[in-house]
């Protein structure tokens, strides 16, 4: 039986559609995406997952009221939809310990480096790599970790590098980590899980 995966999103949704196409391409054969959850109505990622034929959900922060309230309601959808793994993909909400206890082991996030470099609060997307950059290292990349309560301070799976360029800005950087990091390593981490909760079933 494939594992059940919800994607949580935020945004543009490309890490998303790599998870997708390499679904589609058999590279994923543990694993079935069920659910496309986001915490914005207009995250372009919902698009990537309708043209999928995948379900959608939205659950505001706003609608919510709290963030207690929020987490619950995300937690519920995961659990009326039967979902055994979390993938993060560009979800810019850090969940707190309470949620991330529902899950051991069972939530991945892709960070826009290789942690220990350039991560933890206050770290995400563009902001990665202007500090890279600023701070003049040769190489970065990316990795994918299990979430636990700590932001970006779970066990690591997988990394890749990718080399700095001299003209590099922060938006070519990010191009090129997205291209030959992220979307690699996720679906390759996605399938890593799915194989081994599905052999603990
Ligand atoms: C990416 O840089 C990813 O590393 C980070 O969120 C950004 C947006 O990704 N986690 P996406 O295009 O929405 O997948």
């Amino acid at each position: 039986m494939r594992t059940k995966i919800a994607v949580l999103v935020s945004g543009g949704g490309t890490n998303l559609q790599a998870l997708l196409d390499a679904e589609a391409a058999g590279s994923i054969p543990d694993g079935e995406i069920k659910l496309v959850l986001s915490n914005k109505a207009d995250a372009f990622a919902l698009e990537r997952a309708k043209k999928a034929g995948v379900a959608t959900a939205v659950i505001t922060r706003k609608a919510a009221g709290s963030k207690e309230a929020f987490e619950q309601m995300i937690h519920q959808t995961l659990l009326d939809n039967q979902i055994e793994m979390i993938i993060l993909a560009g979800f810019m909400c850090i969940l707190s310990q309470s949620f991330t206890e529902k899950w051991p082991g069972r939530i991945l996030n892709i960070h826009p480096s290789l942690i220990p470099a350039f991560c933890g609060e206050g770290f995400y997307g563009l902001k990665v790599h202007e500090e890279a950059l600023k701070r003049g290292v040769k190489v970065t990349g990316a990795t994918v970790h299990i979430v636990n309560e700590i932001p970006d301070g779970g066990p690591i799976l997988l990394q890749k590098a990718v080399d700095i360029l001299p003209d590099d800005t922060p938006e070519i950087l990010q191009r090129r980590v997205m291209e030959q990091a992220e979307w690699i390593l996720l679906p390759k981490a996605a399938e890593l899980v799915a194989k081994q909760i599905s052999e603990e079933k």
